[in-house]
């Protein structure tokens, strides 16, 4: 035995071996594997070093800045994550975590986790997804009706048609903003005429027709920061998003609301979307929704509520603890409404009572808690299903 260190080799014979011969049972990477199913919590007390260590000083261990030349064995890479990542991650699991929208997942969530990555589905088609696909609008129907609360008909209707979508599965809160925002915007300079619609000639020329200066989106100063992203993105400029001061509750003043899309609509400034908020991201407050509605329809601005971090909390109980939102459930072209929302935190609320059909897009290893956002509004035209965030 010459004692040499074997060195992992590029090959296309050792390309076929990592899609095709599982981890041998004895290698770091299965004994981390066994660990974790065995003993979750022991395995993590036991890997994440308790000791205070400064991010700089942890910085230093990802310092390398050129994609290595040479493979390395994934055993090997297995323990070098043990040692510098997992090691100095944050014990999200540990009782005295207190964590501003972040804890540690049930248990459940490791082997769904793994049924996920073995089946690898990709719901862009149903060629790779097949089941997947009637689940997620299954899933997307329920949260719809969670909101607008249709009755059966309209689900046996609309849920499966394939060119409706009652809402779109989303990789967080911001991407579910944008997505109503983007609908909210199309919506307010559709095609007429020779106009072809904002989305085939764009903002300028949108303007230019329908004889606006601008466009705005309208929020509390408690909005969350996507929207302002949202804007930006969407080529509305960030100066588009419109704060409006709040009460000693951090909720909006309608008051102060119908001034200032009054004083929008004076300046000759389109109100695209009225946004409320149902749990602000700092302080957990829910707008007066109904209020809002109201509003909205008065200037047929589309109703957005962003309930990324406080609509699950609103069901399952009756809905009037989430009104506003839920008032107008058939679509109206004046006030088309929408949300976006964490089914993380709601399928929380009802794994407690029943078993939760976990949308195929979470997957732990890429988004920990932050579960793809659900942006939900009543049946757009194959818009939503086009636009798989
Ligand atoms: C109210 C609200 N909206 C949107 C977001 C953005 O969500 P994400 O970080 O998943 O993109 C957050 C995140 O905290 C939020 O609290």
């Amino acid at each position: 035995m010459t004692g040499k260190k074997k060195s992992a080799q590029a090959s296309v014979e050792a390309m076929y071996r990592v899609f095709t011969v599982p981890e041998a049972p004895e290698s770091t990477l299965s004994r981390i594997d066994q660990n974790i199913s065995n003993n979750l919590a022991g395995f993590l007390q036991e890997h994440i070093v308790a000791v205070e260590r400064d991010l700089s000083d942890v910085e230093k261990n990802f310092s390398d800045y050129a994609i290595p030349e040479k493979p390395v064995f994934v055993s090997e890479q297995a323990q070098f994550l043990l040692d510098k990542l997992v090691a100095n991650s944050v014990h999200t699991a540990s009782p005295a975590f207190i964590g501003h929208m972040t804890s540690a997942l049930p248990y459940f969530m490791l082997p769904l986790s793994k049924i996920m990555i073995a089946l690898n589905q990709n719901l862009v088609k149903t060629e790779t997804s097949k089941a997947f696909t009637p689940m997620e609008r299954q899933v997307l129907g329920m949260i719809h009706r969670l909101v607008y609360e249709e009755d059966g008909a309209f689900y046996r209707k609309w849920m499966h048609d394939p060119r409706y979508a009652l809402g779109a599965m989303c990789s967080g809160g911001t991407v579910a903003n944008l997505t109503a925002l983007w609908v909210a915007r199309n919506r307010a300079f559709p095609a007429e005429g020779s106009f072809r619609g904002l989305h085939q000639e764009g903002l300028f020329r949108a303007l230019k027709y329908y004889g606006y200066e601008g466009a705005a989106i309208v929020v509390s100063r408690r909005g969350h920061y996507s929207l302002r992203k949202a804007a930006d993105v969407l080529g509305l400029g960030r100066e588009a998003l419109v704060p409006v001061d709040t009460d000693d509750d951090n909720r909006i003043q309608t008051d102060a609301l119908r001034d200032k899309c009054l004083e929008l609509h004076r300046q000759k400034i389109k109100v695209m979307a009225i946004c409320g908020v149902a749990g602000t991201t700092e302080t957990g407050n829910v707008d007066p929704l109904d209020g809002m509605a109201d509003i909205a329809r008065e200037f047929g601005a589309h109703f957005h509520v962003d309930a990324a971090w406080g609509g699950p909390p609103c069901s399952p109980v009756p809905t009037n603890t989430c009104c506003g939102a839920s008032r107008r459930p058939t679509p109206s072209p004046s006030t088309p409404t929408s949300n976006s929302m964490y089914p993380w935190v709601l399928a929380w609320s009802c794994s407690r009572t029943q078993a939760w059909p976990v949308p195929s897009s979470i997957t732990p290893s890429t988004s920990s808690v932050r579960a793809p956002g659900i942006w939900a509004a009543p049946p757009w035209k194959a818009h939503a299903r086009a636009c798989r965030c």
